[in-house]
């Protein structure tokens, strides 16, 4: 596993909130609110390293210096399980830039198709690239292939479980971005879903069995 360019968030928190998202019975209302919070933890992660601008501001006792965030953010779901990821950057960062890709991939080929796109500028901005699953990684490296075509220089994914066999794959095709996951699973089974893993994410969140 290419290290330096993954992080996995070891928090009680995240573990915590992993376990109920794993548990298949766990119903389509929590589960969304899971994975709203643990993807609250994720961008804490994937944020960490943004530059900062000073200023000075005036508290009710005194002038001091303050720090903000000095770069764009925008945030790319990938459809539709990325929407359950949504929330969580936006409530953290309101006034982040909010692009979608649609992406499905075919259950017998596992190739993914694109059906949708729309982004605001990726000049000069970090984007956060969201998805739970990263199982191949062929749908993250398609995705990501498609925001640096746009001009995207600063990308990272920000995944729930990631599979080694997506790892390899999306670092092989885009060796700079950067991956922050709550947990790297064992592998994938032979119809392409990660294991131990969690079930297909979108059907849980969106109930469609
Ligand atoms: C899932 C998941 C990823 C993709 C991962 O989406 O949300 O986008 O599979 O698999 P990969 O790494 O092998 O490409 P899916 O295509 O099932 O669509 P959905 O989000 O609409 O459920
Ligand atoms: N997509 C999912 O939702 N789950 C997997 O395990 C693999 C791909």
């Amino acid at each position: 596993m290419p290290q330096d360019r993954v992080t996995v968030v070891d928090h009680p928190l995240a573990g915590h909130l992993l376990a109920d998202l794993r548990d298949a019975g766990t119903e389509p209302e929590r589960y969304r609110t899971l994975a709203e919070r643990l993807t609250s933890v994720l961008v804490l992660e994937a944020t960490r390293s943004l530059p900062t601008v000073t200023e000075t501001v005036q508290t009710p006792i005194t002038a001091t210096e303050v720090t903000r965030i000095g770069r764009h953010v925008v945030a790319v779901p990938i459809l539709r399980a990325g929407l359950g990821m949504l929330s969580a950057a936006t409530d953290l960062l309101p006034d982040i830039g909010v692009g979608y890709v649609g992406l499905e991939r075919n259950e017998e080929t596992l190739q993914p198709t694109e059906y949708y796109y729309k982004a605001p500028s990726l000049d000069d901005a970090s984007v956060l690239l969201l998805d739970p699953m990263l199982a191949t990684g062929g749908s993250a490296a398609f995705a990501a292939k498609l925001l640096r075509d746009r001009g995207a220089t600063d990308l990272t994914l920000v995944c729930i479980i990631a599979a080694p066999e997506g790892i390899e794959r999306l670092t092989q095709s885009d060796p700079d971005i950067r991956i922050v996951t709550a947990c790297v699973d064992e592998g994938l089974n032979d119809v392409g879903y990660i294991v131990p893993g969690l079930g297909d994410f979108g059907d849980r969140l969106f109930g469609t069995f």
